[in-house]
């Protein structure tokens, strides 16, 4: 998707420095319970420590299975290791570019040749859409090629390349005020507010379609690129919202990037730094509110009593009894089916006489005769031994992965319940699940879920919680430390 040269301009937004008023110390500062690992539970442990040395005491992580990152996860075929799940960092993911900084990570560029790989929209019958690819190893040559293929999608779909563009400028650009500093960003108690504070609230009310054509952009653009693009990020349709599309848009600028080896090692290193109690294989079966304090039962048989709960996953397909009950919102979450696949893709289903006439991403349009929503090339081996990564909307049986490929020597399947089934207009479950301190950070997930918004809602919610911790307990609030260089250096002393 990098052939589309959107060029995401580098606005840079000035951070204002963080006002330090007075400590709280507490002495029997309350234990906060987390459940899940992945970005968002780690990120709340992350910031309640970076902003508090002393307001928050035991910080406990339950996690259902036996590794740290949730929808961050890698998988080995035939030995090499690919990311499962969340891919891909856009390059003003602030949150993630810090944590890989902070943790002394190693950031993954794709090299050249996977920016240049060869694209194609396929129809079920035809390629409506497919560019040239290079043969040639000659970086001259490349750029040939690149410039050849901006100048073939250009012909295609004109000007409304550049409303497309500004439409994801402006959206990403209102996100960056989350990066404020505290005097000017103020600490959110719903999802509504936050967006609405932002001026992204409105793009959830309406669908990206909509959103796009009053944007002036070309049906055709809608239907072909913009509805590929929808389908490999959030496996749905041109209905989803404004903004989720938006995020997904984003989602194939230039400059694309992941952690090397791995985003989960971000969830990993952020627990280690965090002075977190972690409980891995302990899946969290009931939260009830007894005595001012939350009672959380786990599949270990074992009862912990916490001052403040976090819940860091979608509660959507869970079974958390909780005690009283909450209310939330009724949401359905989109399952994607990721098959990877060591072999060789048959080019005779796609009508082609080659292998190497068969685009290295294939995207596909809406339509009921495609069984999968993308195929890409993860790496190429060999002329005849490629790694593949096919995304689809409903499980692909062997029968079918027979006539998409020639050659499997390794197949592997992961069923994600992977983000939510976005509809306009979004309705929101609230940040405070009950009118005490039970959080929930993924109530944002209808806005957008990437890992980055996670770690933006997190940051969100570990503020909430230090504000209503001072303001219930106390008159001092607690010292929120500031945002900038040294907000980091409080790990030290722990
Ligand atoms: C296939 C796929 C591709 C994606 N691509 C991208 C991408 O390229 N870029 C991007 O930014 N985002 C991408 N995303 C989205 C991204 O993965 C998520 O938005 C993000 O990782 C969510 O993080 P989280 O911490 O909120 O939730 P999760 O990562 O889901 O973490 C929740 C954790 O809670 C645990 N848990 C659940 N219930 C319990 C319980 N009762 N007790 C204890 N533990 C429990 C779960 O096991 C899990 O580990 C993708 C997602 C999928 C599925
Ligand atoms: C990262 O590297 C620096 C410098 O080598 C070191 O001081 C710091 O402790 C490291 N951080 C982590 C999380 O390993
Ligand atoms: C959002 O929509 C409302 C109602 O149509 C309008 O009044 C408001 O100006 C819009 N906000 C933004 C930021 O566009
Ligand atoms: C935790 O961090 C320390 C450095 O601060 C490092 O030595 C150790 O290997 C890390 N542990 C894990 C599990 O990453
Ligand atoms: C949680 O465990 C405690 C101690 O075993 C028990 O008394 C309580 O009833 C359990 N709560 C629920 C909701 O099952
Ligand atoms: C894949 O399987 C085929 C047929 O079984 C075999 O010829 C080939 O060597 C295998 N390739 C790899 C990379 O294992
Ligand atoms: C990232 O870190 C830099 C330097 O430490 C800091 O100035 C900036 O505010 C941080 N950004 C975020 C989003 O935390």
């Amino acid at each position: 998707m990098k052939n589309l040269h959107l060029v995401l301009s580098l606005i840079l937004i000035s951070t204002a420095t963080a006002t330090a008023v007075a400590v709280d110390s507490e002495s029997s500062s309350p234990t906060v319970c987390i459940i899940g690992s992945g970005i968002g539970g780690s990120s709340v442990a992350h910031f309640l420590r970076s902003y508090s040395s002393s307001a928050i005491g035991t910080i406990r992580i339950f996690e259902r299975h036996d590794v740290v990152g949730g929808r961050m996860a890698t998988v080995t075929i035939a030995g090499e290791t690919f990311e499962a799940g969340a891919s891909i960092l856009h390059p003003k993911n602030y949150h993630a570019l810090n944590y890989t900084k902070y943790l002394n990570l190693s950031v993954r560029q794709p090299p050249p040749s996977e920016s240049d790989s060869s694209f194609g929209i396929w129809n079920g019958r035809d390629f409506v859409f497919k560019t040239l690819s290079s043969t040639s190893n000659l970086p001259i040559f490349q750029r040939v090629v690149s410039f050849a293929n901006s100048v073939l999608i250009f012909f295609r779909y004109g000007f409304s390349l550049f409303r497309m563009n500004s439409f994801v400028d402006t959206t990403v650009n209102n996100f960056l005020k989350y990066y404020e500093g505290f005097e000017s960003r103020p600490v959110f108690e719903t999802v509504d507010e936050m967006l609405k504070w932002s001026g992204l609230y409105n793009l959830t009310t309406r669908t990206l379609q909509e959103e796009l054509l009053d944007a002036g952009l070309s049906a055709r653009l809608i239907q072909e690129l913009v509805t590929v693009i929808t389908r490999i990020n959030y496996g749905q349709s041109i209905s989803i919202s404004g903004l989720a599309g938006a995020v997904s848009l984003a989602g194939s600028a230039q400059g694309l990037w992941s952690v090397e080896g791995g985003n989960r090692q971000m969830a990993v290193g952020l627990i280690n730094q965090s002075d977190v109690k972690l409980h891995l294989n302990e899946e969290v079966e009931s939260v009830s509110f007894i005595e001012q304090k939350y009672q959380l039962n786990t599949t270990k048989g074992k009862s912990y009593s916490c001052g403040i709960t976090v819940v860091a996953t979608p509660l959507d397909e869970l079974k958390i009894q909780f005690l009283p009950g909450i209310s939330i919102p009724e949401r359905k979450l989109q399952h994607t089916y990721t098959t990877f696949i060591r072999g060789l893709i048959n080019p005779a289903y796609f009508a082609l006489g080659s292998v190497s006439e068969v685009p290295q991403l294939v995207g596909t349009v809406e339509t009921p005769d495609v069984p999968f929503s993308s195929i890409s090339v993860l790496k190429q081996h060999k002329d005849n031994d490629m790694s593949y990564k096919v995304f689809s909307r409903r499980p692909l049986d062997d029968a079918m992965l027979d006539q998409i490929f020639s050659v499997r020597n390794e197949t592997v399947k992961i069923d994600w319940a992977a983000y939510p089934h976005y509809h306009a207009p979004e309705v929101f479950a609230p940040f405070i699940l009950d009118s005490q301190h039970l959080y929930y950070v993924n109530a944002f997930e209808n806005a957008a879920s990437t890992m980055e918004t996670s770690a933006v809602a997190a940051e969100n919610i570990a503020r909430l919680i230090l504000s209503r911790l001072t303001g219930q307990k106390s008159l001092t609030p607690v010292k929120l430390k500031s945002f900038g260089d040294d907000a980091y250096d409080v790990h030290a002393d722990l």
